[in-house]
C-alpha cells in the first residue's frame, strides 16, 4: 500500500487542468447500459472508481475499454441484469446501474450498497422513485430484485430528509426513458452532473426537460441509440486547487473549468478574501492579503458543495480567526477533524458543525485518510504544515483525484509517493 509524504511550506505557482469529472462519468458509463449500439465517452479521467464502473459493465455483458481518456462501449455477446456484490459494494455509485438495467431489459438484480464512513446513505428515494414507474420491488439475499413487463409514466416528489439525491435522481431519469407516457420528477437534483448526464441521454434520442432545475421531465421513447460525447470538468477537484493555491499563499491558473459550476465555492472563498479571476475556461487564484474567517454551510447545489467542506475545513484551520462549518448533507462527514487537530489544528465537533480556530501553523504528521474528500484535505493540510506529513490509505485519493501529485509537483509542490 502507498502513502504520500509531503514537505510542507512550498507557495504553489504556475498552471494545472483539471480532469473530466468523477460524479459525471460514473452515471453516464451506467446510461450505456441503454442501448445496443456503440458508445465513445471522451474527457473520462483515469480514476480507481471509473475503472470499477467498467468492471461492472463487462460483468453486465457489455465490452468497455479506457484508453487515453476515452471509454469505448460495445455490445458484447450476452447481457446480463445481476450487478454483483462484490463490485457494487467497493463503489455506492455503482448502485444507479439500477435505472437502465430495468428500463431496457424490463429486469435488475442490483446489490444493496454497503455502508460509508461519511454517513449513513440510504437508497430509499432510489426505490421509491423506482416503484412510481410501476416495478414491483423485492430485497432478497442483500440484492434489489426490480422488475416490470412496462414501465409507466409517474408525477413523483424525490425529495429527502436531507433534500435532492443526486443519484436517485439520475437512477430515476434513466429508468423514465424507455417508460410508457411522461415522468415528472419533482425535488430533482439540479447538479451539473445530473444536468450533463440528461445531455447525454438526449444524445441517445431521449426526451428530457428541466434537468438542471428541482423539476425534470421525462417523455418515454421506444429506443436509445448510441451516441458520443465529453464528460464536463471535475467542479470538486477545481474547488480542491483552489484551496491548494489559497493554502499554500501560491498563485495557480487552473484550466479547463467550468467556473458556473463553482458559484457557491467561488462566493466563498472570495468572501476569505481570495483574489478569483475568471477567463472562459479558466480560474486565476491567489490571495488578496491576509485570508479571513467564513461560516460555511453545505446544501445540495447551487449550494455550497458537500464535497468541499473537508477542503474548506483545512484551509480555515490555518486562517486567524473562528469559522464554523455546518455540514447538512452528511452530518457526520467529519472523519478528517481528528486528523487535522494531530497536525496542531484546532477543531471542535459539535454535532453537525465543525468550530475552526484558525492556528498560525500546522506541524507535520503521519496521518491516515478515511475517505475521498478527507484524504484530500490533509494533502491540502500537508502543503502547509512545518516538515513532513505522511498520508497513508491513498487510494481513498486515487479514487476521485487523477494524478493529483503529479499536478501539485508542478506546480513546485515536495511530494512524492512511498510505501508503507
Ligand atoms: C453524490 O452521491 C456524489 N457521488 C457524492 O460525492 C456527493 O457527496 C453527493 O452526491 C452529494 O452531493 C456521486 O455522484 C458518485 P445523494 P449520492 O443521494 O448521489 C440522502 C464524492 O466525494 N439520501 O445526493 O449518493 C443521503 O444519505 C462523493 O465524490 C437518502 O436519504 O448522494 C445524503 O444525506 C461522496 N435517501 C443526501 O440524501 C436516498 O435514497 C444526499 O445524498 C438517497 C440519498
Amino acid at each position: 500500500m502507498d502513502k504520500l509524504v509531503i514537505e510542507g511550506g512550498i507557495r504553489l505557482k504556475g498552471e494545472v487542468t483539471v480532469s473530466g469529472s468523477k460524479n459525471a462519468v460514473l452515471p453516464i458509463l451506467a446510461a450505456t447500459l441503454l442501448t445496443d449500439e456503440p458508445c465513445i465517452i471522451n474527457g473520462v479521467p483515469n480514476l480507481r472508481d471509473v475503472n470499477t464502473m467498467i468492471k461492472i459493465l463487462r460483468s453486465l455483458g457489455k465490452n468497455a475499454e479506457l484508453d487515453k481518456g476515452t471509454v469505448t462501449v460495445t455490445p458484447g455477446k450476452h447481457t446480463n441484469f445481476v450487478a454483483d456484490y462484490k463490485l457494487v459494494s467497493t463503489m455506492r455509485a455503482s448502485f444507479c446501474v439500477l435505472g437502465p438495467l430495468l428500463g431496457k431489459l424490463k429486469k435488475a438484480k442490483v446489490s444493496l450498497p454497503g455502508g460509508c464512513i461519511i454517513g449513513i446513505r440510504p437508497v430509499d428515494l432510489h426505490l421509491k422513485g423506482i416503484k412510481a414507474l410501476g416495478a414491483e420491488l423485492s430485497i432478497e439475499s442483500g440484492y434489489v430484485i426490480a422488475k416490470a413487463a412496462q414501465l409507466k409514466g409517474s408525477h413523483m416528489y424525490l425529495g429527502g430528509v436531507y433534500g435532492s439525491s443526486v443519484l436517485a435522481t439520475a437512477n430515476v431519469m434513466m429508468a423514465a426513458t424507455f417508460a410508457k407516457g411522461k415522468t415528472i420528477i419533482e425535488s430533482a437534483a439540479c447538479e451539473p452532473e445530473v444536468a450533463d448526464l440528461a445531455e447525454f441521454l438526449i444524445k441517445m434520442g431521449a426526451k428530457i426537460k428541466g434537468f438542471g432545475t428541482p423539476i425534470i421531465e421525462v417523455e418515454g421513447v421506444r429506443y436509445l441509440r448510441g451516441a458520443i460525447h465529453t464528460i464536463i470538468p471535475d467542479r470538486i477537484e477545481a474547488g480542491t486547487l483552489m484551496s491548494a493555491s489559497l493554502i499554500t499563499r501560491g498563485d495557480i491558473l487552473i484550466k479547463n473549468v467550468f467556473y458556473q459550476h463553482l458559484g457557491a465555492v467561488i462566493d466563498k472563498l472570495q468572501e476569505a478574501g481570495a483574489n478569483i479571476t475568471k477567463t472562459d475556461s479558466c480560474l486565476h487564484v491567489r490571495p488578496r492579503r491576509q485570508l479571513r474567517p467564513i461560516n460555511v454551510t453545505t446544501l445540495p447545489y447551487p449550494g455550497f458543495p458537500t464535497d468541499m467542506q473537508a477542503q474548506i475545513m483545512s484551509l480555515m484551520a490555518v486562517t486567524a480567526g473562528i469559522s464554523v462549518i455546518t455540514e447538512k448533507i452528511y452530518p457526520d462527514r467529519f472523519m478528517h477533524v481528528a486528523e487535522l487537530n494531530r497536525m496542531g489544528a484546532h477543531i471542535q465537533r459539535e454535532g453537525p458543525h465543525a468550530i475552526v480556530e484558525g492556528v498560525k501553523c500546522l506541524s507535520g504528521a503521519p496521518v491516515m485518510a478515511s475517505d475521498l474528500r478527507a484524504s484530500a484535505s490533509l494533502v491540502l493540510a500537508g502543503l502547509v504544515a512545518k516538515g513532513k506529513t505522511s498520508v497513508s490509505r491513498i487510494y481513498h485519493l486515487e479514487r476521485g483525484y487523477e494524478n493529483l501529485e503529479e499536478k501539485l509537483q508542478r506546480l513546485g509542490a515536495r511530494i512524492w509517493k512511498e510505501k508503507e
